[in-house]
């Protein structure tokens, strides 16, 4: 189902489109190829939406937290804004001191994305970034796929490139969740979330991973075993003190989020090395039905490279050479 979703000043025409089955229904835009709602049933059959959003399309060319963001080519952060590949030295815009974060500020989720295939279930939206795009080398095609797989109550998000040089590809979707609902933030922190790293990586009061692989074992970041998420969240440990709570890669690609009340589960996987586990820290929006969103009104869990794994070798590297394929997935899966 295809709805408008309305206009910007830049003349951008934004549409919505709703895919749907085993009981989840999704709300997909093709600015920014968003995740704009995601409905998922409880115990009774009630369906709430589980992430954060805007009402309008001006929300999300506004907004500036990234809710339900297609985010490439280069999730997370890259130290000094620059990177070198091939002998070849590339400058990036720094749009957090003097780092950039999410390949900013030419957002991939600011553009209007192109509807290459659409039914009930899946949606195919392409885009061309050029060479020098974002600072980033190649000529590159990129599509995101949101495909609900009715059998298991799954949404895939996958994501394909290819490009005429070696470049970084590290997409990820993402999105924050509220399993309680998006318009229950008091909830958020008392769901549970398993997380099956061993070991998660430190960072600087910039975020930017110092290089160390910690292990988690008698750390509040273990999550090896389910726990609510506010439980450890205000323990007096260093990493969590610098990121003003959780803000870090794990080294797992995926992690399980409960709702005790509502009984919702997500079982989140991914072909991604590590996760970003962001407990909403810095989160101030004015979201869906005129809800604020505050600090720790949701979790984002972001599967991607470690963070400014282009300028640590002994990490896997987010470097796709020229005409090979990219291919990232996640997987949400829902249950009771
Ligand atoms: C971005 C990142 C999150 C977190 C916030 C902090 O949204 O994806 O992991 O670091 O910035 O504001």
């Amino acid at each position: 189902m295809k709805e408008k979703f309305g206009s910007l000043p830049n003349g951008i025409e934004a549409s919505l489109f709703t895919i749907q089955g085993g009981g989840l229904k999704a709300v997909i835009s093709d600015y920014g190829a968003t995740l704009v709602s995601l409905y998922v049933p409880d115990r009774a059959g009630n369906l709430a939406d589980v992430v954060l959003g805007y009402d309008t399309v001006e929300g999300y060319a506004q907004g500036s937290v990234y809710l339900g963001a297609t985010v490439g080519r280069s999730a997370n952060r890259i130290a000094g804004s620059q990177f070198q590949l091939g002998g070849k030295t590339f400058r990036l815009n720094a749009n957090e001191g003097d780092n950039n974060l999410h390949s900013g500020p030419d957002y991939y989720h600011n553009r209007l994305w192109t509807v290459e295939e659409v039914d009930e279930r899946h949606i195919r939206l392409g885009l061309d970034s050029p060479d020098g795009d974002q600072g980033f080398p190649g000529n590159a095609h990129i599509s995101v796929t949101f495909a609900i797989d009715a059998q298991t109550a799954t949404l895939r998000v996958l994501f394909d490139g290819l490009c005429d040089q070696d470049t970084i590809f590290n997409m990820t979707n993402h999105s924050y969740f509220n399993l309680a609902g998006h318009d229950h933030p008091q909830r958020a922190m008392e769901q549970t979330l398993m997380i099956p790293a061993e070991a998660f990586c430190p960072a600087d009061a910039a975020s930017i991973p110092t290089g160390e692989v910690r292990q988690v074992a008698g750390t509040p970041m273990d999550f090896r075993a389910p726990k609510p998420i506010g439980q450890d969240l205000h323990v007096e440990y260093e990493p969590l003190k610098l990121q003003g709570g959780y803000d870090h890669n794990f080294c797992a690609g995926g992690a399980v989020l409960k709702d005790p009340v509502s009984g919702r589960t997500l079982t989140l996987t991914s072909n991604c090395p590590g996760i970003q586990f962001y407990s909403g820290n810095f989160l101030d929006a004015m979201g869906k039905g005129g809800l604020h969103y505050g600090k720790h009104s949701a979790v984002a869990l972001e599967p991607q490279f470690y963070p400014d794994s282009i300028h640590h070798a002994d990490w896997i590297q987010p470097v796709t050479r020229a005409g090979e394929a990219y291919h990232g997935e996640i997987c949400y899966q829902f249950s009771v």
